[in-house]
């Protein structure tokens, strides 16, 4: 099993729509996927036409009673429409668990113990974040072996990047474990001298970090949410879809050489 987390301490940078694109893609190749909606605005959950604060069970539950057995943790994933994946539901309670919890102790490694029940279920879990430091953040990056950082092409995103770059440093340096990561321009429009410019910045700062291609603008993105439908099951053949296929392609290909232990930094 593969641990993928989508994160960036910017909001609305498309990390909800990558996880929705990149599972949507897995799954039709034929891979079991889980996405884990780690967002207490449940933006995936939504997304997929559940209504969090009506479900029996929620991400919350994995922190407030941690499952011990694979059939208890099965039983709190919700199967999707599309075939081969699967939804572990947001709730807005999980805004409440870094007070409430704060001094327990593991609670930086509840998803990692978790997902660690469900190694045999899944071949890949993406893991969707909020846009802010808590333990939410901190656990998905614990858990994962690679980060996926969506970066919108603008200056001010590319601002932004430091802090999250700073996180990830942190949660490396506390777990002992090196995490590999790569950055995915989102929203480019070619149209925009502000869009090739911050490409071009981007280029400049992050290297070999940096994916080396780019999702573009795509109204297509929004229209696939509110049918509830993972992008390339409602919209094959548009631009957006296609730059997703290129983006599955180069991340099966990035982590197929990072070993779980030991991923390059
Ligand atoms: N490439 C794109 N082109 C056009 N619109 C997009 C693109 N990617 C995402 N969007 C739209 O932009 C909005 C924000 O995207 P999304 O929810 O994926 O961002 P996010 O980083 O998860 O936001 P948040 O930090 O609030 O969780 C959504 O309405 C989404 O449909
Ligand atoms: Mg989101």
């Amino acid at each position: 099993m593969k641990i993928w987390t989508v994160a960036n301490q910017k909001g609305g940078v498309g990390k909800t729509t990558t996880v929705a694109a990149l599972s949507g893609i897995l799954s039709e190749q034929g891979h079991r996927v889980l996405m884990i909606d780690c967002d207490p605005h449940a933006s995936l959950t939504a997304y997929f036409g559940f209504d969090s604060e009506k479900l029996d069970a929620t991400l919350y539950n994995w922190f407030s009673e941690t499952p011990t057995t694979t059939q208890q943790a099965l039983r709190t994933i919700k199967q999707l429409q599309e075939p081969r994946i699967s939804l572990m539901p947001a709730a807005l309670s999980l805004a409440t668990l870094d007070k409430r919890f704060s001094d327990r102790e593991g609670m930086g490694l509840v998803l990692t113990r978790v997902l660690k029940l469900l190694s045999e279920e899944y071949d890949y879990v993406l893991i969707d974040c909020p846009p802010v430091l808590g333990v939410l953040l901190v656990n998905a990056l614990a858990a994962c072996q690679h980060l996926v950082i969506p970066v919108q092409t603008e200056f001010l995103a590319i601002k932004g990047l430091e802090r999250m770059m700073n996180t990830l440093n942190m949660v490396i340096k506390a777990q002992h474990h090196s995490i590999g990561y790569t950055i995915v321009p989102t929203m480019f429009d070619r149209r925009t001298k502000a869009s090739i410019q911050a490409l071009r910045n981007m280029r400049d700062e992050f290297g070999h970090h940096l994916w080396d291609k780019w999702i573009p603008v795509d109204t297509k993105f929004r229209d696939a949410s509110r049918i509830n439908k993972t992008p390339s099951r409602a919209f094959p053949e548009t631009h957006g879809v296609e730059a997703y296929l290129k983006l599955a392609k180069s991340m099966l290909s990035i982590t197929s050489t990072e070993s779980v232990a030991s991923a390059t930094g």
